[in-house]
């Protein structure tokens, strides 16, 4: 399932479940609907940039500047999930993705 019908589905589920269905006040904290998909490997050129750079150095490339744009054009943009809020207009990494090697470790050649 795509991640737009996945969150499709989390709100349906939260209209028709209503307070009876935990985890409906805001976006999921944990679980598939926090963490969809399969995460890419970081690229090999990446070897040691979390160590030095930590989530602030991979958002100077991946993450949106103030139009919107990655910062880097040739980066792969944060997608809106990484962001607090699920909102890439509060140009802030969400609490547990600040931690990218967890779910991106590095390819090896
Ligand atoms: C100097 C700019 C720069 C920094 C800093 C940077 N990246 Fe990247 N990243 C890129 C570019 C450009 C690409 C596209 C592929 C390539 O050239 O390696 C990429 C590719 C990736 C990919 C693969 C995306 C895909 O679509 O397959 C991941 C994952 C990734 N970066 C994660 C990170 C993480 C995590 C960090 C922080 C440790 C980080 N990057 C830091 C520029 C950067
Ligand atoms: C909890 C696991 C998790 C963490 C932590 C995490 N990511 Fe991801 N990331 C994913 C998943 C899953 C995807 C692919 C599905 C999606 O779009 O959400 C993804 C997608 C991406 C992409 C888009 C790649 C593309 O091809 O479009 C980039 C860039 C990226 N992550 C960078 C980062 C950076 C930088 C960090 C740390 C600041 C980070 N991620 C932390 C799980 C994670």
């Amino acid at each position: 399932m795509k991640k737009t019908n996945v969150m499709a589905a989390a709100v349906l589920a939260c209209a028709l479940g209503g307070a009876a269905l935990a985890g409906c006040s805001g976006a999921a904290e944990t679980g598939p609907a926090y963490n969809p998909g399969e995460p890419p490997l970081m690229t090999a050129s990446h070897e040691g940039r979390f160590e030095r750079l930590g989530a602030k150095g991979c958002y100077g490339c991946h993450g949106v500047n103030g139009a919107g744009e990655p910062m880097l054009a040739a980066a792969s943009p944060l997608p809106a999930d990484h962001y607090a809020g699920g909102d890439t207009a509060s140009r802030e990494i969400d609490g547990p993705r600040t931690e990218c090697l967890t779910c991106h470790p590095v390819a090896q050649e």
